[in-house]
């Protein structure tokens, strides 16, 4: 600690009886290891904090995005559209007028907004973010040359605003660190292993020739956040050396945010490839790495951006992932909130379901529990778990990736679409479940579905690499095949998917091939010995209801 903060931590103290306004008291506030400090921010250094504005009809937006995705309601498919979904939500006058007031007092008067009006993104020097919100200490921290701006200890907001604000991003939250998607190869004694390709998927799924996408107005997007590049020569080579059977593009169509220069990452790869591999001839987007700023959070103006763009994509994939118990309550709901905003426009989101099982937090001594991870623990996501063939020699039927994230929720309660399936899963299985103090029964449980994640081969930096795994791969798979199902429905005048997993649910694992063998990664211990959830008939938080089997799905997803 420098000696100069000392002298001014006495009357922070004090002002912090006053200012008693956390928003975001179970904030992880901790330096990730892999992060190192520079120094303190220079005062006169500009930053670019977040305010999310705490918005009207939160409630009601929940209950119509039931309806509009739910099969069996006469409003199913009734989208709104970027406006309507503003008038529903943007935050009354009254939340308005005193955050700007709030800002201004401090001389904050160069915000931005976005169409729903519901978040602002205010410029100001660290010196006046931190007298705005007390408690709050600026930092540089480096790793792998990428550099940022974070505050070392929590934030608090004066009482005032403190009803008419969610939370302010741009203090905490540090990105996390991309998984090792290349699995090394443990023994090749029985030589060649099957490597996964277009032409594996397509067939395993049983897409034909026929099973591009031809509408006119559809497209599909991935969104990537960690400093990572897809680089377009790869993408052609990739398609040159494994797109040889069907009809695909080789383009993205579109880039939003900033495509930096520099190598090209497997993970940016990995996506863009095998989207466009299932969702082939379908008009695709990337979203690539939307902070601009130091101190602003990619995954939060990612979220920004779906709420400032009337024309989007109608499924993105996005293969992100943080342990819930980092990350606020107040954060979560509140991106949890912005998820139903996409929702009820008729926007699917596919997140992967991570790459460490059912996880493991420490809690103490000998003792464990799992850890889920967010966002794939929201219940308006679609979460994708990912498998590996019984043969891997063959393309055979498919067993769990003993990788595959799943689990129970520790913020987010059970919806109503998947009680029964969890309840079945946990009366078949009751006597080899883990230990109850392992995780929240009553919690949103996950994955929704899964596709293979093992094995596959990926074209970097114009070399073909076999070996990647991860469910960053199973997520665009599926993503590319509810593109194709949102083709047929586009072309027959219908409405896309949407938020799929009402559907989903009420399909009962029709369509789609159910997965029953293998066990995930669990906590280390005695008790669990390394395992976590295991597969069976039916839904399991593994591999949730299983793997597509297109054909079947587009006949079950095509009725109105
Ligand atoms: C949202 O888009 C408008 C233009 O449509 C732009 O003026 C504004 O700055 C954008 N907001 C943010 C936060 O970037
Ligand atoms: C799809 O694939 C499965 C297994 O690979 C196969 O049994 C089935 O007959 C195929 N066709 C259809 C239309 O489901
Ligand atoms: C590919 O998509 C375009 C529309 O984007 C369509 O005109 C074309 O027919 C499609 N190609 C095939 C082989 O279906
Ligand atoms: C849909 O079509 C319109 C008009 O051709 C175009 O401007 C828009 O970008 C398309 N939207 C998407 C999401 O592809
Ligand atoms: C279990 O989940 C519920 C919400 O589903 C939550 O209220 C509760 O705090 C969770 N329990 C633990 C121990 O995290």
């Amino acid at each position: 600690m420098d000696a100069l903060w000392l002298t001014f931590s006495i009357p922070l103290l004090f002002s912090s009886l006053v200012w008693s306004g956390y928003l975001e008291y179970d904030q992880d506030v901790l330096i990730p290891e892999d992060w190192t400090r520079v120094g303190r921010v220079d005062p006169a250094e500009e930053l670019e904090l977040t305010f999310a504005l705490k918005q009207q009809n939160v409630n009601l937006l929940e209950e119509t995005l039931r309806w509009v995705s739910d099969p069996d309601s006469a409003q199913y498919g009734k989208y709104l559209t970027l406006e309507e979904v503003a008038s529903l939500v943007r935050p009354s006058e009254l939340t308005h007028k005193v955050v700007r007031h709030w800002l201004h007092s401090h001389g904050i008067t160069n915000c931005l907004t976005v169409r729903t009006e519901d978040f602002l993104q205010c410029t100001m020097t660290a010196e006046v973010a931190e007298k705005l919100l007390p408690g709050s200490r600026f930092n540089r921290y480096i790793r792998d040359g990428q550099s940022l701006v974070r505050s070392s200890a929590p934030y608090s907001v004066h009482d005032d605003v403190h009803q008419h604000l969610d939370f302010v991003g741009g203090l905490h939250r540090f990105p996390p660190k991309g998984q090792d998607l290349r699995k090394e190869q443990k023994s090749s004694k029985e030589g060649i292993h099957l490597g996964v390709t277009p032409v594996i998927l397509r067939t395993r799924y049983n897409l034909t020739a026929a099973d591009v996408g031809t509408a006119q107005n559809n497209s599909q997007a991935v969104a990537q956040f960690l400093e990572q590049y897809y680089h377009p020569a790869d993408l052609a080579e990739f398609m040159s050396l494994f797109g040889g059977s069907f009809q695909h593009l080789s383009q993205v169509d579109r880039v939003v945010g900033t495509q930096g220069g520099g190598k090209a990452g497997i993970e940016a790869s990995l996506d863009i490839e095998y989207i466009m591999s299932t969702g082939a001839n379908v008009s695709t987007w990337v979203f690539t790495n939307p902070g601009r700023h130091e101190s602003q959070e990619p995954f939060l103006q990612w979220m920004l951006l779906l709420s400032n763009m009337s024309d989007l994509p109608w499924v993105h994939t996005i293969s992100y992932g943080d342990d819930e118990d980092s990350l606020s309550t107040a954060y979560m709901m509140r991106i949890n909130t912005e998820f139903m905003k996409a929702g009820i426009r008729g926007i699917s989101l596919l997140f992967a379901s991570g790459d460490s099982g059912a996880g493991c937090r420490h809690l103490g001594k000998e003792q464990n529990s799992f850890r889920p991870s967010f966002p794939a623990s929201s219940p308006y996501v679609t979460t994708v778990g990912g498998t590996s063939f019984k043969n891997p020699y063959k393309v055979t039927y498919e067993v769990t990736d003993y990788i595959s994230g799943g689990g129970f929720s520790n913020v987010f309660k059970m919806p109503d679409y998947q009680v029964s399936a969890v309840e079945g899963y946990l009366k078949t299985v009751a006597a080899k479940l883990p230990p109850q103090s392992y995780y929240n029964v009553s919690g949103r449980a996950y994955p929704d579905m899964a596709a293979l994640s093992d094995n596959y081969w990926v074209v970097i930096n114009r070399v073909p690499v076999p070996w990647v795994s991860g469910t960053s791969a199973s997520t665009p798979v599926v993503g590319g095949m509810l593109s194709l199902v949102n083709d047929h429905r586009l072309l027959k005048g219908l409405p896309t998917l949407g938020f799929l997993n009402p559907r989903l649910y009420k399909l009962k694992g029709q369509a789609l091939f159910d997965v029953t063998e293998g066990c995930h990664l669990g906590c280390l211990d005695e008790q669990v010995q390394g395992q976590g959830f295991c597969a069976a008939p039916s839904w399991d938080p593994v591999t949730g209801w299983g793997t597509p089997n297109y054909p079947a799905l587009l006949a079950a997803l095509l009725s109105e």
